[in-house]
């Protein structure tokens, strides 16, 4: 299969792009990605894997979320011959079949806290004993583990070993959400086009000029598989040969055209007018408030939830910036 290609013009993929080739020619032997939903963490680790002198060795994907606690020993470490009932054969476990390579670990705040004791211990040791087993086995992967949450947090929340993260975090590549990437999705946009072009033997060229305001302007809570499964759906049901306005769902018009974004930018546009940092940030808040009772129809108590506050923090915040 034709590797998968990374695409992305901006400054902060550049820098992504830097960092998966100095840490694909590493030694490292662990490696953390973070990023949202959808930012490509998976095709990250497998651009790292390809870089690597791993790459004709193994690359193994694993779903830490999709292997039951109690089996993650059996599928990563195996089991010898009889060992439980069920263990006719020996299984050698995922570990084994990464040797040499790269093992992804996706989800990695799933693991159980047993599981991440032996991770961490084969981490450090580069090897492990199998249950039934009287001898260690060498092994020599590279792990890259991926995660869309705070790992930190998890560890103040007791979910994850202090350790462990101290161990992972060492070498962390962070991919930033597509909104923070200026035009890459437009770039992102072309790439698809293309891709979908040969997929459904269509001819689509580019798109109208609104088109791309929009996108500029969404927030793409699921990144760039948002972006792709958008493009696919229109391919698939659209016949015109140009991605038009109308081809945008409902949902990302009321949100570009809602004031989302003008929200977002009125502490800019404050600031551009040359107001104060000051003015600027409470003109921010005024805008932000204010947005949120309309959209509750005026309800004082539900504005306060969408904004994260508590009624009378509300009220306070609402006498302070003069709104009362
Ligand atoms: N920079 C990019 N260039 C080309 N395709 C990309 C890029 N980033 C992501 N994609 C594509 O977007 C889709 C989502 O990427 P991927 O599955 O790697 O995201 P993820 O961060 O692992 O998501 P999740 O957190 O949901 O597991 C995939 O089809 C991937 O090929
Ligand atoms: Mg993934």
């Amino acid at each position: 299969m034709p590797s998968r290609e990374f695409v992305g013009d901006s400054a902060a993929i550049g820098e992504v792009r830097n960092l998966m080739r100095r840490v694909a020619r590493s030694k490292a032997l662990a490696v953390l990605i973070y990023g949202e939903t959808g930012t490509g963490k998976g095709l990250v680790a497998e651009k790292v894997h390809e870089q690597s002198t791993r790459a004709r060795k193994p690359f193994i994907d694993v779903n830490c979320a999709s292997i039951p606690g109690d089996l993650f020993d059996q599928e990563l470490f195996g089991q010898e011959k009889g060992t439980i009932s069920s263990a006719i054969l020996r299984n050698n476990g995922l570990i084994n079949a990464a040797n040499g390579g790269t093992l992804f670990l996706d989800e990695i705040p799933e693991l159980t806290h047993s599981a991440q004791t032996k991770l961490l211990g084969l981490l450090d040791r580069q090897k492990f004993r199998r249950t039934g087993s009287v001898s260690d086995v060498e092994v020599d992967i590279r792990f890259i583990c991926a995660t869309n949450r705070i790992l930190f947090k998890e560890v103040n929340d007791g979910k994850f070993r202090n350790d462990l993260y101290f161990r992972l975090q060492v070498v962390s590549i962070n991919i930033p959400p597509l909104r923070e990437r200026g035009d890459d999705c437009l770039v992102l946009t072309e790439h698809f086009i293309k891709k979908f072009n040969t997929r459904y033997g269509r001819s689509i060229k580019g798109w109208e000029p609104a088109v791309a305001d929009i996108f500029r302007n969404f927030h793409w809570p699921g990144n760039v598989r948002e972006l792709e499964n958008l493009l696919e759906r229109i391919f698939v049901l659209e016949d015109e040969n140009q991605i038009r306005v109308k081809h945008i769902p409902p949902r990302i018009m009321r949100e570009v055209e809602g004031g989302g974004t003008a929200t977002k930018d009125a502490g800019f546009e404050a600031l551009s007018q040359g107001k104060s940092f000051l003015d600027a940030t409470n003109e921010f808040q005024v805008r932000l408030i204010s947005n949120a009772i309309e959209g509750s129809g005026g309800k004082l108590a539900e504005a306060a939830e969408a904004l994260g506050l508590s009624r009378h923090a509300l009220r306070h915040q609402m006498t302070k910036l003069k709104m009362r």
